[in-house]
């Protein structure tokens, strides 16, 4: 069933586990994801970039998520990740979204206050959640200094500020991860994220959660994380799969046949994810 994306969170907040938020953009990446969270008893989140909507379109991915979170036994939100224009995020709106994401995380604190303000009464009027981003992630090939850990990370009294001002549904932080692949082992500043959560006390994202070591993501998600998004570990998973079939069957040219064993090893990922978040048997 689709639900939104506060709905969600707030029960993973007052219970204290994480939501896997998963990032898809065609049939097989969701019907994956929501095979996962079905057998694992796990509500879910599926997102969908502004890129994977120029991709597959508004309303094709909307009918995709809709007809298949019907017949889904968890609850299920359509989120959009990194939403920065206006047009996408009315767009996701009237499409059918149940939450967004708008990201002003590059303005200084009161422009983004203002962006997000500015969604947050367009949003509510129509029952839609929204999540903003507070502080900017590195790129995966930056070797964060530690002076310059304050200007990307998120000061926890700017959080304060933020919330309080928005009244914004959830707040994704900075605290030392990244987007894409890792060169090396990311280390999260979970001090950091202890204080934010002890001030704000709102569901918290964590973005680039992809190649996160295990111990890392436990301990974050029992500090107050309560949304983690995954997309690279997904779309290996996917081509890893996907370069196998090739390589031993490479007389074959059926799409489906081509294409189960990915869906199986993404299946496989994003269970795997869901038991370390701790939200199996949570729906
Ligand atoms: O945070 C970014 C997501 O991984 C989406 O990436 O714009 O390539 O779809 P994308
Ligand atoms: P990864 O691709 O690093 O998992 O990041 C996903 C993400 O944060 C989407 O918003
Ligand atoms: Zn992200």
């Amino acid at each position: 069933m689709l639900v939104t994306g506060k709905e969600i969170l707030q029960h993973a907040h007052k219970n204290n586990y994480a939501v896997g938020a998963f990032n898809i953009s065609n049939l097989e990446i969701a019907k994956a994801v929501l095979d996962a969270a079905s057998e694992c008893k796990a509500p879910v989140i599926l997102q969908t970039s502004e890129s994977a909507i120029k991709y597959a379109g508004f309303q094709e991915l909307s009918a995709i998520v809709k007809v298949l979170a019907d017949k889904t036994p968890v609850p299920v939100a359509l989120h959009l990740d990194h939403g920065t224009t206006y047009e996408t995020i009315i767009g996701c709106i009237r499409n059918g979204w149940t939450s967004v994401m708008i990201d002003g995380s590059h303005h200084p604190l009161e422009e983004n206050i203002a962006v997000t303000s500015e969604i947050i009464k367009v949003a509510r009027a129509v029952g839609v959640s929204v999540e903003a981003e507070l502080g900017r992630l590195s790129g995966v090939e930056d070797n964060i200094s530690v002076s310059e850990k304050d200007a990307f990370y998120t000061d926890p009294q700017e959080a304060v500020t933020f919330v309080k001002e928005t009244d914004v549904d959830s707040l994704a932080i900075s605290i030392g991860t990244a987007h894409g692949k890792y060169k090396g082992i990311p280390k999260l500043d979970l001090d950091r994220l202890q204080e934010i959560k002890k001030l704000v006390n709102i569901p918290i994202v964590l973005h680039g959660a992809s190649g996160v070591p295990e111990d890392q993501i436990r301990e974050a998600t029992k500090l107050g994380v309560n949304k983690i998004n995954i997309d690279t570990d997904i779309r290996v998973a996917f081509s890893d799969a996907l370069k196998e079939v090739f390589q031993n069957k490479p007389e074959e040219y059926d799409p489906r046949k081509l294409l189960t064993a990915s869906m199986a090893n993404m299946k496989k990922v994003v269970m795997s994810k869901i038991e370390m978040f701790g939200s199996c048997n949570k729906a």
